[in-house]
């Protein structure tokens, strides 16, 4: 699959664009603040509709004068191996809810729009996912579970909304302690029919990760290295799935949980582990390890991808590629480049070598415009 055109309009520093790009290496270079890294995004958008660094959506609306106020526009034309060609149509408002329509037609459930196009994105907070914050490993695997399964989606938008009032009910009852828990019963149902199938997912996804960014580790390594990705629910699970363990771990919590006025339980504490020859890479590992076990988990992530959809993602690598040493960018090349369509940005070409620049199309970025460049090597 590739995107065989962009339209913007309104987007970020972009009053308008119209570009169609290769199905191969593209490299967006320019100085910094110039709008690379919101086309990443805009392509991101249309494969997941959601961006990988606003948390309002309003954030991507052009700035504008007030008697202008014109809506975000984004639009794709995506080819497809599998399927017809998609055309995908976004429209983000500053007050009102973004509507997508695909071919035409207007989608008013975000699962609907989906499967249109995938991504695998590989950005700078993902160089730091070894060591960072529970909730950055979280994130990630919500981004890849929203790709590959809609009801991840339905599942996670339900648990929660569920937990936000699970957690209201619980500050109530903290202030009022002899008000009937039965409504409480209500939503401890609520949070395990959502968040247990949550959680079997996120395992499947992990198990399945795992073996490929192992194999992938040990031919980065030479062989010196083992990786084993290991998923951490907040619920042990006893074999039996997490419906049962969940209902029993709320239980155990259900005095606390009262005292402190909020749930304890659930995947909104899960974790992810990574070990490298059976040790914790978080404590462990050197930051050149960590480097290269972020890349191997992201090139196993693009061959599951790849298996799971049936024809390569398309890659976007926003921020990172100068940031990987002459080797790893090295196998990051051979690896993935020829494989599907890149989007790369940098400030500077250097770091690519010569055979990449002769097959790749180079955009120099400026302000929100850009023009093709041709670079004699
Ligand atoms: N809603 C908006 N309206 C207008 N301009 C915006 C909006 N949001 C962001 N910008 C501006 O768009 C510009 C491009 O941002 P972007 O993050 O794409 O830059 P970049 O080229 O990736 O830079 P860097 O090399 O630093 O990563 C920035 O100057 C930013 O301030
Ligand atoms: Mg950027």
């Amino acid at each position: 699959m590739f995107v065989k055109r962009l339209q913007l309009s309104q987007f970020r520093n972009y009053s308008s664009l119209d570009i169609e790009p290769i199905d191969g290496v593209n490299i967006l270079v320019g100085e910094n603040a110039q709008g690379k890294s919101a086309l990443i995004e805009a392509i991101y958008l249309l494969a997941t509709s959601r961006s990988f660094r606003a948390s309002d959506e309003s954030e991507m609306v052009r700035h504008q004068s007030p008697e202008e106020k014109l809506p975000a526009l984004i639009s794709a034309e995506i080819y497809r191996v599998k399927q017809n060609e998609a055309q995908i149509d976004i429209n983000l408002h500053e007050t009102e809810k973004k509507s997508v329509r695909v071919n035409g037609v207007k989608k008013t459930r975000i699962v609907d729009m989906l499967g249109n196009l995938n991504v695998v994105l590989f950005c700078a907070i993902d160089l730091g996912i070894v060591s960072a914050d529970p909730s950055v490993r979280r994130r990630y695997l919500n981004i890849e579970l929203s790709q590959i399964s809609p009801k991840y989606i339905i599942d996670s938008s339900s648990y929660k909304k569920a937990l936000e009032q699970r957690n209201r009910l619980l500050k109530e009852l903290r202030e009022r302690p002899h008000t009937d828990i039965g409504v409480l019963e209500a939503w401890d149902a609520q949070i395990v029919q959502f968040g247990a199938p949550i959680m079997e997912k996120r395992k499947f996804f992990v198990e399945n990760l795992s073996p490929i960014a192992n194999e992938i580790h040990g031919e980065l390594t030479g062989g010196k290295e083992s990786l084993e990705i290991r998923y951490q629910p907040n619920v042990s699970n006893g074999g039996n799935g997490f419906q049962a363990d969940f209902e029993a771990a709320i239980q155990k919590v259900r005095y606390e949980e009262r005292r402190r006025g909020v749930t304890l339980v659930g995947p909104q504490r899960d974790d992810m582990q990574f070990l490298i020859n059976g040790l914790d890479a978080r404590s462990f590992a050197s930051q050149g390890q960590q480097r290269t076990v972020v890349l191997s988990l992201k090139l196993a992530e693009f061959r599951l991808m790849e298996e799971y959809v049936g024809e390569p993602p398309v890659i976007l690598l926003d921020d990172v590629f100068s940031d990987l040493d002459d080797y790893r960018r090295g196998q990051l090349i051979s690896r993935v480049f020829g494989k599907g369509q890149t989007f790369i940005t940098c400030t500077e070409l250097h770091a690519f070598g010569d055979k990449t620049l002769e097959s790749a199309a180079i955009y120099r970025i400026r302000s929100g415009t850009y023009t093709r460049e041709n670079v004699s090597v």
